[in-house]
């Protein structure tokens, strides 16, 4: 079964949503020409996705994305959950069939993660009010822009670093996704892209080089803390802020795979609008998936009193104070107008290989 050249351009535009460590997690059954089943069946589960909540998100920016794009050609994008990981896809001609070019569809490629420091200056009401118009009425944003609440959470980002690097089950995931050839990558983030200086770098490239190394590093008291540095002190200080969305409990009590996919359009047009102006984003997600399996009890580390930790700080320093529930999060994030820009950047795989028969 091929697919017609409009649901092609469709797809060509989604496949560039944002996704948990470039996984592209995608695979697009196509079922006639113009409509396609998105499968999540084949996704591997890491440490950082035990939850579907990550993928459910990353689809819905991808349906968003595509749906920016059926507009502009005269179609419109629709879509059915069939089960759990599973959605169907159909593009039918629009009512209206003049184009229609939404202001953020030329974003859509340029948008990209900055893990580099950004500048400190306040976001002024106009601009976060703004924002906060590319989101569902259920949806709500709570901003954390004092120096004190900045430092809470590059504390917190500290925390979840210091574990995810010493935890066994991540040797594996890290060793993997870092594309050490200096170029864009198409399926990993780029060395260049992920916020560590030269020399970091090169320690960690040896580091990863082997397993018992890491192993034995990672046992010393200090090991993580140039990375926690550059990766978390840093970049958590210098942005204009950070920002917390969820789920308004009384509008949506217990929010389910269709309601993520509407919080993953809501995302997307966030993030798309914010690059418009010039701005920067860096999702900091560790931390609050490691809080929400400790909240439901899945294991995912033996060292328990470091993850009940992250899960303490997230809850009672960062939500607690604004009266935010964890189970209704689902995103999380820094931004800023970044100072380092054309820095290497993850691009994605080409269109046939997310395609798969029955
Ligand atoms: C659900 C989700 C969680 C993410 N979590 C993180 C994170 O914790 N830290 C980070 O630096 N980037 C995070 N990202 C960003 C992805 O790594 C990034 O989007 C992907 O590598 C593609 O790169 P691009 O956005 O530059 O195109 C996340 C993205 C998504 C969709």
């Amino acid at each position: 079964m091929s697919l017609s050249a409009h649901m092609k351009s469709v797809l060509m535009a989604a496949i560039w949503a944002p996704s948990g460590d470039n996984g592209q997690p995608w695979a697009v059954r196509p079922l006639s020409t113009d409509s396609f089943e998105v499968d999540l069946t084949r996704i591997a589960r890491n440490s950082y996705n035990l939850l579907p909540i990550p993928d459910w998100v990353s689809l819905g920016m991808f349906l968003e994305n595509g749906r920016l794009m059926a507009e502009k050609i005269g179609y419109d994008l629709s879509y059915e959950v069939m089960d759990a990981q599973r959605v169907r896809v159909t593009l039918s001609l629009a009512a209206d069939t003049t184009a229609n070019v939404n202001a953020l569809l030329p974003f859509i490629e340029s948008r990209s993660v900055n893990r580099y420091a950004y500048k400190t200056g306040a976001m002024t009401q106009g601009f976060k009010d703004d924002l906060h118009a590319q989101l569902d009425d259920d949806v709500e944003i709570f901003w954390y822009e004092s120096f004190k609440e900045r430092l809470s959470i590059a504390r917190l980002m500290m925390r979840a670093t210091d574990l995810r690097l010493r935890m066994d089950q991540t040797y594996s995931i890290h060793k993997e996704l870092i594309d050490w050839s200096g170029a864009d990558s198409m399926d990993k983030l780029p060395m260049g892209s992920i916020g560590l200086t030269p020399p970091s770098l090169k320690m960690m490239k040896w580091v990863l080089d082997d397993q018992a190394r890491c192993k034995r590093i990672m046992k010393l008291p200090a090991a993580t803390l140039m990375t926690q540095i550059e990766l978390d002190l840093l970049p958590g200080l210098l942005c204009a802020g950070h920002y917390v969305m969820a789920f308004n409990p009384e509008k949506t009590p217990k929010p389910q795979m269709a309601d993520y996919l509407r919080a993953g359009h809501s995302m997307q047009r966030f993030w798309l609008r914010l690059t418009q102006q010039g701005y920067a984003m860096q999702p900091w997600y560790v931390a609050f998936m490691f809080s929400l399996y400790m909240r439901r009890n899945i294991a995912f580390t033996a060292r328990k009193k470091q993850a009940q930790r992250i899960h303490d700080h997230l809850v009672d320093d960062v939500l607690g104070p604004k009266n935010i529930s964890l189970e209704h999060v689902f995103f999380t994030g820094r931004i800023g107008v970044p100072k380092k820009v054309n820095i290497a950047r993850s691009i994605r795989k080409p269109l046939d290989c997310f395609l798969v028969e029955e």
